[in-house]
């Protein structure tokens, strides 16, 4: 019996010997495809910062909180890392890497350091940085793994179903104040039973009325501009 044709290879053997030849090729390239795609970025959005600080090396090595850097969480809503606690350790100019002199700069009244924002939401919008922490809302439901990122990313798409998910349900991401900055927290009991227990204690119950995030005030379009749009 004739062997079964395959009919969408070509017939001739030089084009069948140049076909199977490149499947290698193919291979190759599809797998570097993969990999660059996941060394460039990562998350919804990763910025190249002004000096290669890395949250992975001073978080999750060093075990510093992010407090001690991010010294405003409780009063600010944009708590940016404060440059002269990096001096505490970078003490001696003549270590540093070239980008280090930057921070140093600042550190010593110079201009601020210009890192580049990973995060953003929309000035029309009411979103209040330092209420979420002081509700016992912790940094990783936010942020994501922080201790094991590199170059830091945006980890959530902080969109307004995003916004609205988490206070539909919030129990999951609650804890208490000196448990907010801890990474990989897992409570005896689950994280559910214990964001219920800071839940009940605090009696934390986000709304999801319009105006709770689209809050009117001046200069700022309305639910209605919104929707008309
Ligand atoms: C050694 C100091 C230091 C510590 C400790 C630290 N950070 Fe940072 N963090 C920085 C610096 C510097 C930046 C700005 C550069 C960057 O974005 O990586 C930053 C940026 C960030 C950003 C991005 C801000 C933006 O632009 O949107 C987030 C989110 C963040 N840190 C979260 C954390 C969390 C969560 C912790 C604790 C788990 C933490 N950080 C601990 C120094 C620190
Ligand atoms: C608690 C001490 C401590 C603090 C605070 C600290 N660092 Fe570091 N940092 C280190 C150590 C230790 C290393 C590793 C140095 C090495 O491997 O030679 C390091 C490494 C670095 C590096 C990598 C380059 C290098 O020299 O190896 C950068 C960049 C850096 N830190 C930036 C910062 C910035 C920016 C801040 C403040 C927001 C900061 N650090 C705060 C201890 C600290
Ligand atoms: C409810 C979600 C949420 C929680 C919880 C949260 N963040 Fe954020 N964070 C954001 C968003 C959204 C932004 C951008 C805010 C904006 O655009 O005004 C931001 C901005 C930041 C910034 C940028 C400040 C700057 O330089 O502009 C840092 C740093 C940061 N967060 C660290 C933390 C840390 C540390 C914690 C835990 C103590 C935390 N965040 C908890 C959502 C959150
Ligand atoms: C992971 C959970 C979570 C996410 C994500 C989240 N929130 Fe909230 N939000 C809360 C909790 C918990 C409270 C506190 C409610 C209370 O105090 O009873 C809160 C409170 C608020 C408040 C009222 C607090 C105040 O101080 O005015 C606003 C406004 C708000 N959130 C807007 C937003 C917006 C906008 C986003 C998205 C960009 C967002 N939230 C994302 C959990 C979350
Ligand atoms: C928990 C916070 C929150 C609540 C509650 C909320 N929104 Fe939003 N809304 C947002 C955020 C955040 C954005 C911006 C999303 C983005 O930038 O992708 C947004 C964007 C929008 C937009 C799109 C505007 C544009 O130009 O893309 C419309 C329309 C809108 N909201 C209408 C509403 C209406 C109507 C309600 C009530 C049923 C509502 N929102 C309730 C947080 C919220």
């Amino acid at each position: 019996m004739a062997s079964p044709r395959l009919k969408f290879l070509p017939r001739h053997p030089f084009w069948r010997f140049v076909l199977g030849a490149s499947v290698p090729a193919w291979v190759v390239s599809i797998v570097l495809y993969g990999q660059s795609a996941e060394s460039g970025s990562e998350g919804y959005y990763q910025p190249k910062q002004p000096v290669p600080h890395s949250h992975a090396q001073h978080v999750g090595e060093m075990g510093l909180d992010c407090r001690y850097c991010h010294t405003t969480l409780e009063t600010s809503n944009r708590p940016k890392a404060t440059a002269s606690v990096c001096l505490n350790c970078h003490k001696v100019p003549a270590d540093d890497i070239p980008e280090f002199t930057a921070v140093r700069a600042e550190a010593t009244g110079g201009p601020e350091v210009k890192w580049e924002k990973v995060h953003e939401v929309a000035g029309w919008i009411t979103f209040n940085h330092s209420g979420h922490v002081k509700r016992g809302v912790s940094c990783e439901s936010c942020h994501g793994r922080v201790d094991r990122m590199e170059t830091t990313y945006q980890a959530e798409p902080l969109s307004m179903d995003w916004c609205i998910d988490c206070h539909r349900d919030p129990t999951p991401y609650l804890r208490r104040p000196d448990e907010v900055t801890l990474m990989g927290f897992k409570p005896p009991g689950g994280v559910r039973a214990h964001g219920q227990m800071v839940k009940n204690e605090r009696g934390i119950d986000p709304d999801n009325g319009c105006v709770y995030c689209h809050r009117p005030r001046a200069g700022v379009p309305t639910i209605d501009d919104l929707i008309a749009k």
